[in-house]
Parts: structure tokens; C-alpha cells; sequence
């Protein structure tokens, strides 16, 4: 399915670029063009996620701004006492005071533990 919609948009560009040249003859670097304007649409989409905006977002106000810890406890080095996958279930079942299912998104939980877990 993704491919098929990938080769429709190729080809729509392709039709554009080729349609707004009008009666010039350089085909040729037209399609360099296009291929590289492609894959750079992919890159963009894989990299959506951004864990320190969601923690700013989500978990500072417990956890403060720099990690450093309020209502919630400091978070500086707590990849040296949990994994990312434990920081994750953390996240979904909370703990104590912490809330369960502040975070919805598979996406968001899994970004913000593994950035979490780099802190020790
Ligand atoms: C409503 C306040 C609050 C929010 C919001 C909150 N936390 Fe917490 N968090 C706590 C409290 C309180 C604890 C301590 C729980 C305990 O051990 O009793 C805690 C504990 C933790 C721990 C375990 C720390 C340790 O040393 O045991 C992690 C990891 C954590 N929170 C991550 C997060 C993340 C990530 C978010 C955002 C998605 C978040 N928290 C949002 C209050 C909060």
C-alpha cells in the first residue's frame, strides 16, 4: 500500500516537473531531482518523535525541567538503576504517587524510556 502511494506521488511530481518545464529538453536532470526531493520526504517521517518535548510535556511538572525531581523524584540518574524497558512499564502502569497512562502513544513511551534510560 505504501509503495503504491510512493510511486503515485513519484509519478505526480514527475508529471508536474515535466508539465511546468513546458518544451525545455533537460529530462535528464529533471529526474535527479526528483529522486533526491523523495528521499528526503522519507527520512522526515521516520524521525517524528521527540522524547525531551514529550518529558517537557508530560513528566516535568513532577520531574522538573532538568530532571532534577519535585513532586516526583530526581530522574538524572535513572538509567543507571532501570532499563529502558522497565522505565516503560513504569510509564504505562505508574508507580506510587506517579499516575498510570499519562502517555498513550507505543511511540512516545518506548522514545521517552530509551532517552531516560541513557541518564547515568
Ligand atoms: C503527577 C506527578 C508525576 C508525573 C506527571 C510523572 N511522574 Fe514519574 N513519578 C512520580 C512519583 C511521585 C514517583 C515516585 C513513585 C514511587 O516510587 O513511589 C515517580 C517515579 C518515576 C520513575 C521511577 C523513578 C525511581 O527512581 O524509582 C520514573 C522512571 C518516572 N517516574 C518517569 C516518569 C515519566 C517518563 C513521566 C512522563 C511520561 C512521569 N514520570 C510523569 C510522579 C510523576
Amino acid at each position: 500500500m505504501k509503495l503504491k502511494k510512493l510511486l503515485l506521488a513519484a509519478g505526480l511530481g514527475a508529471t508536474l516537473v515535466l508539465g511546468a518545464c513546458g518544451s525545455d529538453d533537460s529530462s535528464s536532470s529533471d529526474t535527479s531531482k526528483d529522486e533526491s526531493t523523495m528521499s528526503d520526504d522519507s527520512s522526515k517521517t521516520e524521525t517524528a518523535v521527540d522524547a525531551e518535548k514529550i518529558f517537557a510535556n508530560n513528566c516535568a511538572s513532577c520531574h522538573g525541567n532538568n530532571l532534577e525531581g519535585n513532586v516526583g523524584p530526581n530522574l538524572t540518574k535513572v538509567g543507571a538503576k532501570y532499563s529502558s524497558e522497565e522505565i516503560q512499564k513504569i510509564i504505562k502502569n505508574g508507580k506510587g504517587q506517579m499516575p498510570a497512562g499519562i502517555l498513550k502513544d507505543d511511540k512516545e513511551i518506548v522514545a521517552v524510556a530509551d532517552w531516560l534510560a541513557d541518564k547515568k
